[in-house]
């Protein structure tokens, strides 16, 4: 047989493993389907070629990688959220969600990922009548739709409270005098003030609550949940998890 043959016959079986290979595994891997609203920097949001990005994407994808399933954003409504996982709509949620008691009696939550909480960006023009959280009283004040920052909007505000779909507008708002307050997760706040150049937006000093989020899973879907949080550990021990803080945060954890 002639060398050429054999090298041609060589090349169409690495080329046949190469593609059946390539197909089977595509069939094996799992795809989780992974809920998140993608306004919210630098947790998700939309990148410059129209993909969800952030640490909560960098973090989920993380996790399937080591766990070995694909997973596939799936972007909706804050409020659809916890719906579309109570229908099997999605598996998972990941969106800067806050473990709260109201939160955990509806749904699963892995271990907390990242601790957090809330402050208040205002018009620096206003930061005198402003200075403290009991001031906001009677303030018109925003937030997102179904957050902790748009309920505690309603508490300070004692009753005055605008709520928006997308963060985008809640930042909007503030800029153009629609509401005096925006109450959103600090980092959020903070990722704001750093790249928006909205030079007359200030945080005020005084923070609220401390809250910490975790990946949601529909009620007693323990082997996702602990999957999930088999991932959270490995990618914490390999150094994954530092790195993926670093990259969104600058700092190491
Ligand atoms: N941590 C807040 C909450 O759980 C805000 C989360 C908003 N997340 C988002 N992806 N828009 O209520």
């Amino acid at each position: 047989m002639s060398s050429k043959f054999m090298q041609t016959v060589k090349l169409m079986s690495v080329a046949a493993a190469l593609t059946f290979g390539a197909v089977s595994t595509a069939q094996a891997a799992e795809v989780l389907r992974v809920g998140t609203e993608a306004t919210y920097a630098p947790f998700e949001f939309m990148g410059d070629d129209g993909k969800e990005i952030g640490y909560d994407i960098d973090i989920v994808k993380a996790i399937g990688e080591i766990e070995g399933f694909e997973v596939e954003i799936v972007n909706m409504g804050f409020d659809a959220l916890i719906p579309s996982l109570l229908t099997s709509q999605i598996d998972a949620v990941i969106a800067a969600m806050t473990i709260t008691p109201e939160r955990a009696a509806r749904v699963d939550f892995t271990a907390p990922y990242y601790n957090s909480g809330l402050s208040v960006l205002i018009r620096e023009s206003d930061k005198d009548k402003y200075k403290t959280l009991a001031d906001l009283k009677g303030a018109t004040l925003c937030g997102q739709i179904g957050t902790t920052g748009a309920k505690k909007a309603e508490e300070l505000s004692g009753g005055n409270s605008k709520s928006y779909n997308y963060e985008s507008e809640v930042f909007n708002e503030l800029k153009a005098g629609g509401c005096d307050g925006a109450v959103n997760d600090r980092p959020v706040n903070l990722y704001f003030l750093a790249t928006s150049h909205a030079e007359d937006i200030v945080e005020m000093s005084e923070m609220i609550t401390s809250e910490q989020y975790g990946i949601a899973v529909k009620k007693g879907n323990q082997e996702l949940l602990d999957k999930l949080n088999a991932g959270l550990k490995k990618i914490h021990e390999n150094g994954t998890f530092a790195k993926i803080h670093a990259k969104w945060f600058k700092v190491a954890e």
